[in-house]
């Protein structure tokens, strides 16, 4: 109880954040792409762990595969406010100008990615790896096509 009120919290202060983010306009664009890039590295990070294990290539581990899927689940809502207009450039970043021009789309692709990983957290408790299986595809899916249009190669 205690720890889904301060999910809660997080998650609406967070929503806040990327509502107004008017001191993100503030920051230097490049701690902006520093940050985003970071959060992104967190989220493949323990993406990774569960990609090893649905491929057998570590043995399958329920707590494990839940800690995991969480922290995933919990970071894919931070990289989204990183991507502040003007940080096209004025440091190291991959990402297209795309994302500035086509913002509903890439807000799209944030939004599936925050669905696919909460969905991710139920495959995960589920116990059941064909489950969790399913849903690491679902996932990558979601981060490669919001790659394919918004990440230089
Ligand atoms: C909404 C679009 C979007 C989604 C969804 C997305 N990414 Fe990305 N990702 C990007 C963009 C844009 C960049 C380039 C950021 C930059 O260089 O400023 C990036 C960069 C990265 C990087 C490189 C970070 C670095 O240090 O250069 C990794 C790793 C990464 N993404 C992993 C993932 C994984 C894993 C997922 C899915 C679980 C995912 N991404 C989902 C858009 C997305």
């Amino acid at each position: 109880m205690k720890k889904t009120c301060v999910a809660a919290a997080v998650a609406l202060s967070i929503g806040a954040g990327m509502a107004v983010d008017a001191w993100a306009q503030q920051r230097k664009p490049e701690d902006s792409i520093k940050m985003r890039k970071a959060a992104l590295t967190v989220l493949s990070w323990n993406f990774g762990t569960l990609g090893a294990m649905v491929k057998g290539q570590i043995p399958y581990d329920q707590a494990e595969a839940v800690k995991r899927a969480e922290a995933v689940s919990l970071v894919s809502h931070l990289p989204g406010e990183g991507f502040v207009k003007g940080t096209e450039s004025g440091g190291d970043t991959r990402a297209l100008p795309e994302v500035w021009a086509q913002p509903d789309k890439f807000k799209a692709n944030q939004e599936r990615l925050e669905s696919e990983t909460a969905k991710l957290v139920q495959a995960a408790k589920s116990g059941d790896p064909g489950q969790l299986k399913a849903q690491f595809g679902a996932t990558a899916k979601a981060c490669s096509n919001c790659h394919d249009d918004f990440r230089r190669k």
